[in-house]
């Protein structure tokens, strides 16, 4: 694994002196307390090629073993080429295909999800994926509604192999286009949060329970849960539903608030830097997002 986020930090005071809210009401109602934010000078694929670069040090993988590059973003530099293929250019994988994933906020987990079948059908040995997005370039500075939520970032994997029992056990992938309304970006983001909020707290607690029983464990089997970094009350409505100890689940949204696509891998960096996954951790990732979309997956974490 590895991330990347940009050094400027932008504090819940910073936006009460821009718009109409207060530290207060940011904390209590999502638990952010600052996000990070890229300038002008640093796109989504050059925070994708940093995170990207991380975790191939961190897997010790050349940049030409890869077959395959997955990046997850709804914001990238451009609609094409596509931030893959320029990470591609500047990573110097050349021998890797190259297509960027579209499900928002679920898109890391559909990025590996998709990566999986390649290396388990043997098509490929190693898959790249990343999950970036620089959100300040579609946030509406101006409504309170959405502005106070997002950050930017990256987090990124490398998908292979692993030792028997070990790795994939079970995912779980879901969309329903009805809600898109609710959710969406044309000029800016817009949201209907409190219909997304209901719909997050049911389906991660469900996909978060479903993927568990699918590798055929109950709650109590697993160790430690990453949720989609959206909003501490979503996140803890579904660490209850798996009746895991506040310590059990992953949380990083207070530092980098909601970095959509980017912000599952790079809370599950933090923890493992941090030692709270260990080797033969049963690992349940979970999010949700635009579209709308989910997904889920348990991994019995280690190589
Ligand atoms: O990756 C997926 C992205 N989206 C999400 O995860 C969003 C899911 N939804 C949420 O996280 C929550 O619905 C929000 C945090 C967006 C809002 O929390 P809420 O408890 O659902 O608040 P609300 O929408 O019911 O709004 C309560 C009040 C409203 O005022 P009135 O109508 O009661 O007078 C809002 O206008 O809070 C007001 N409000 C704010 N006040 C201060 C909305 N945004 C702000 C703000 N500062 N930034």
């Amino acid at each position: 694994m590895g991330k990347y986020v940009p050094p400027t930090v932008l504090t819940n005071e910073d936006l009460e002196k821009r718009i109409d809210t207060s530290d207060e009401w940011i904390r209590s109602r999502t638990g952010i307390e600052e996000r990070r934010i890229a300038d002008n000078e640093t796109n989504t694929s050059d925070m994708a090629y940093e995170a990207a670069k991380e975790a191939l040090e961190s897997a010790n993988i050349r940049p030409d073993q890869l077959g395959l590059i997955l990046v997850a973003t709804v914001t990238p530099d451009y609609t094409f080429p596509s931030v893959s293929t320029m990470i591609q250019e500047r990573l110097g994988a050349k021998n890797a295909a190259a297509m960027d994933v579209s499900a928002a906020c679920a898109g890391f987990i559909y990025g590996v999800v998709t990566a999986k079948q390649f290396v388990e059908s043997g098509a490929y040995e190693y898959v790249l994926v990343v999950g970036v997005e620089k959100l300040s370039k579609i946030v509406d500075w101006e409504d309170r509604n959405t502005a106070v939520l997002f950050g930017d970032g990256a987090g990124a994997t490398v998908v292979g192999k692993v030792s028997e029992g070990r790795g994939i056990l079970s995912f779980e992938l879901g969309a329903d286009g009805s809600g898109g309304k609710h959710l969406c970006h044309k000029e800016f983001i817009e949201m209907n949060g409190r219909e997304v909020f209901k719909f997050a707290v049911r389906q991660m607690g469900e996909s978060a329970l479903s993927v568990a029983e699918k590798a055929g464990l109950s709650k109590d089997d697993v160790d430690y849960l990453v949720p989609h970094q959206a909003n501490i009350r979503i996140m803890e409505a579904s660490r209850e539903r798996l009746g895991l100890p506040v310590e059990k689940m992953s949380k990083s949204v207070h530092k980098y608030g909601n970095t959509s696509a980017a912000s599952i891998p790079i809370s599950l960096t933090d923890d493992l830097a941090e030692g709270r996954v260990k080797d033969d951790d049963v690992v349940v990732l979970v999010g949700f997002g635009g579209g709308l979309t989910w997904g889920a997956l348990c991994i019995k974490w280690g190589k």
